[in-house]
């Protein structure tokens, strides 16, 4: 019997020994860092069954909507990896990645950013953990015209969603041997939403004394982490929803860009991993993407299911890539296609 379990809940396995995973592809370069991943799983030999879905918008009742599939799909897998989405801006349907998000309650978006040995960038020492909340804050879709030229969006901030994502923080701290959670705000300005998210915060924090706690502001934080990233990798970050967006963008930038910056969605139900960055329809269909951070998305799904031999082999093999700099992708530098640089972390992997 396998003996991996998910901290979602039951995971399906099929009569041949395999777990069952969702997996959406996305938008844009979605198939082609989805395939390169399938590729590396299936040379890996990782013991999952991929499930694939569509999630290209329905309307159901007049309104956008996910296809029941998909759904039903992710609700039974509760694990599932996915490619990056397009969000038409200003216009058409509703943020998919949002409805996700809402639908399965994913309450906290974990996002790691750990510098690549051997592939230099102005820091090599970045190791920050930010864990943003993932279902309000300015984010929760609420927009109205008062009147002519004048809008307003609502940033709404509850007791109960601060509280679930402070909760989450506290024990990936301690479950992460990171000995430190700071909740990073703005409380100075809003002092209502920030304010109960730091009330929030250090309600939790009373039921970890084992773990420091400590508040920062952004912007503070911003310029402290560009300055010298070092004194964060101690710590995990926790932050209302647009905080967590842009800061963790701004990490990402320091140890080599997105295509390296993995992030997962945890739910109650069900979670959800996937790569920072979004569909990048720049370079689409052209075999230019580098698939590592949906690839390292997918190894936090793997530890996330204990998987973590599997998770360990593959991680090893891309890293060590990346760090030859033969064979890697043009945002890293390199000349390397998709397939080229798929190709060279699985000969890495079967010559292991
Ligand atoms: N979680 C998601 O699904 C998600 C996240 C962010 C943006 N989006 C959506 O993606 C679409 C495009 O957004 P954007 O252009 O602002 O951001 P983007 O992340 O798609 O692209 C920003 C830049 O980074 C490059 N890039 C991104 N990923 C790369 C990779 N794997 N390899 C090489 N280069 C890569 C792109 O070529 C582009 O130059 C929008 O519709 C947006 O709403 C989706």
């Amino acid at each position: 019997m396998l003996a991996a379990r998910s901290l979602t809940g039951a995971l399906r396995s099929s009569a041949k020994g395999l777990y069952t995973v969702t997996l959406i592809p996305g938008d844009g370069i979605g198939p082609e860092i989805s395939d390169s991943v399938k590729r590396i799983y299936q040379a890996a030999e990782v013991p999952i069954a991929w499930e694939e879905v569509s999630v290209a918008p329905i309307l159901k009742d007049g309104k956008t909507a996910i296809p029941d599939d998909a759904i039903k799909s992710i609700r039974t897998n509760t694990v599932a990896l996915k490619g990056p989405l397009a969000t038409p801006i200003g216009k058409g349907h509703v943020s998919l990645n949002l409805t996700l998000r809402r639908t399965f309650n994913l309450y906290a978006n974990v996002r790691p950013c750990v510098s690549v040995k051997g592939y230099k960038t102005p820091y090599d020492d970045v190791d920050t953990v930010l864990i943003r909340e993932n279902t309000e804050g300015e984010y929760s879709g609420i927009e109205h015209e008062i009147v002519d030229g004048v809008v307003q969006s609502i940033k709404l901030i509850t007791w109960d969603a601060s509280e679930r994502v402070a909760r989450y923080a506290f024990n990936y701290a301690r479950d992460h041997s990171r000995n430190r959670v700071t909740a990073v705000h703005k409380a100075n300005i809003m002092k209502l939403s920030d304010g109960m998210f730091l009330t929030a915060c250090r309600h939790v924090a009373k039921e970890f004394p084992d773990v420091k706690y400590d508040e920062d502001n952004l912007d503070r934080v911003c310029l402290n982490i560009t300055t010298n990233p070092k004194p964060y990798s101690d710590r995990v970050m926790v932050m209302p929803n647009l905080y967590g967006d842009i800061l963790s963008d701004m990490c990402a930038g320091l140890i080599g860009g997105l295509g390296l910056t993995p992030s997962g969605n945890i739910g109650k139900d069900a979670s959800i991993f996937e790569a920072v960055h979004g569909s990048a329809p720049d370079i689409a269909g052209k075999g230019l993407a580098n698939p590592t951070a949906l690839l390292l998305s997918s190894m936090m799904m793997l530890r996330h299911m204990n998987l973590y031999e599997h998770a360990a082999k593959i991680e090893k093999a891309a890293l060590g890539t990346i760090a030859e700099g033969k064979t890697i992708t043009g945002d890293l530098g390199g000349k390397a296609s998709t397939t080229q640089f798929t190709d060279a972390i699985i000969s890495k992997l079967t010559s292991a």
